[in-house]
């Protein structure tokens, strides 16, 4: 099944101050494993070099529709090798001209000669912006189903605050990657709990342990961009909400079971991804406690198993079960999905995958065991999500 990481991006950019974030926009599309070919206009040049964009792509930027070693036919051989033609920025100016089907330089013939998606983050002034003659081009280029990325709103390179600034690099390295996603989830709802729990000792200590929850997080957004309704239930992190999932923000792992119960009857897949405290505090303090030269002794009690739970309700979604283990992963992750009957656990060893970017799952589902290549931790998200839209598929 083809991921979005093996796309062929043409990345066109347009005469506006925004043009500088192209540079950190195509290094990340690149950083995601696309093939990125630059093309710009005259205007953009004003604002970046082709240089740049060369030694960040490696490839030749291209800038003219003569350009002798295409044959004059650079905007058919560009829009045909591409997966997408993404223009960022997209100024008033090329805006206009894409809703009326010109066509007088490289990057606008290509874009009318395409026959792949056409996506544009506009970026310019409030007032272009919100002219009615913008207005009515983005309106027609939304009928002729262009995808539009933003604007943003925010202070402006001219001084002025309002809508009209290009969304920022990362953002859009994002909202092209789940555009380009076939929606194999589409209809389908994940409920997935991340990160560490909390458990209170007394009003400012508790025990808690290191995930960062980048791997849920990894899988909501993944699971996003196959078009699946998210619901996050979250432990404390550091972490941005991924845009578009229901993020239900909870402390301690009786929140997080509360949580779990309120939702699981409406989701189709449950992944319990969250390090969750296997105990907790017999009585907590509500106030500190004192400090004193005796030695101080704590009652933990065992805290309910939330996948367990899950995994047992007479319905059950497909769920899948995470273990992180600092030995003897096959066996361990085997003896946890065994014992709460899981079609499919995903096994990492701790002190690997805990806080870091990047990961290396192994699969175990009743076939045996699939190993993941390490990689960052979303490919790691994709790659598990499609090894769950197959099992499922065999299901039905
Ligand atoms: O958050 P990161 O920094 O990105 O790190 C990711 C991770 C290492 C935390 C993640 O990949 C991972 O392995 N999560 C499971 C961590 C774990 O401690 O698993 P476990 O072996 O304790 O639990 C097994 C399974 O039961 C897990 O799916 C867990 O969510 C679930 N569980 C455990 C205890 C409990 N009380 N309720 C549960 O639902």
């Amino acid at each position: 099944m083809e991921q979005t990481n093996s796309k062929r991006i043409v990345l066109g950019l347009t005469g506006g101050i925004a043009a500088y974030k192209a540079a950190e926009l195509a290094r990340l599309l690149i950083k995601q494993g696309m093939e990125v070919q630059v093309a710009m206009t005259e205007a953009a040049r004003h604002f970046i070099t082709p240089a740049t964009l060369q030694a960040l792509t490696g490839k030749a930027v291209l800038t003219s529709q003569w350009d002798e070693a295409q044959n004059g036919m650079a905007h058919i051989n560009l829009s045909r090798a591409a997966d997408a033609i993404v223009i960022a920025p997209a100024t008033a100016d090329f805006i206009a001209k894409l809703a009326h089907g010109q066509a007088n330089d490289l990057l606008s013939t290509m874009c009318l000669a395409r026959n792949c998606p056409l996506i544009i983050a506009p970026a310019m002034n409030r007032q272009m912006w919100e002219h009615p003659a913008t207005q009515r081009n983005i309106a027609q280029l939304k009928a002729d189903g262009v995808t539009i990325l933003g604007p943003d709103s925010g202070l402006q390179a001219c001084g002025e605050e309002g809508m009209g600034r290009m969304l920022e690099a990362e953002q859009l390295a994002h909202d092209i990657a789940a555009s380009l996603q076939p929606k194999f989830l589409a209809g389908t709802k994940i409920l997935l709990t991340a990160g560490p729990t909390y458990e209170a000792i007394d009003a400012v200590r508790g025990i808690t342990n290191r995930s960062s929850g980048k791997m849920g997080y990894a899988i909501a957004q993944a699971a996003l961009e196959l078009g699946a309704q998210v619901t996050l239930v979250s432990g404390p992190t550091a972490l941005s909400c991924p845009q578009g999932a229901q993020v239900v923000n909870v402390s301690s792992a009786a929140d997080m079971f509360e949580a779990v119960k309120q939702h699981v009857a409406a989701s189709d897949i449950f992944i319990g991804v969250a390090a969750v405290a296997d105990y907790r505090v017999a009585q907590s303090s509500a106030q500190k406690i004192k400090k004193s030269d005796a030695n101080l002794t704590l009652e933990l009690v065992p805290n309910p198993d939330i996948l367990a739970y899950v995994a047992a309700l007479p319905r059950p979604p497909f769920c899948v079960g995470f273990a992180a283990e600092s030995e003897n992963l096959k066996e361990y992750a085997e003896q946890k999905r065994r014992a709460k009957k899981l079609p499919l656990l995903a096994a990492n060893l701790a002190q690997q995958a805990i806080g870091a970017d990047d990961n290396e799952l192994v699969l175990f589902d009743d076939a045996g065991e699939h190993k993941l290549p390490s990689s960052n931790k979303l490919t790691q998200a994709r790659a598990l999500l499609q090894h769950i839209i197959k099992l499922r598929g065999k299901q039905s």
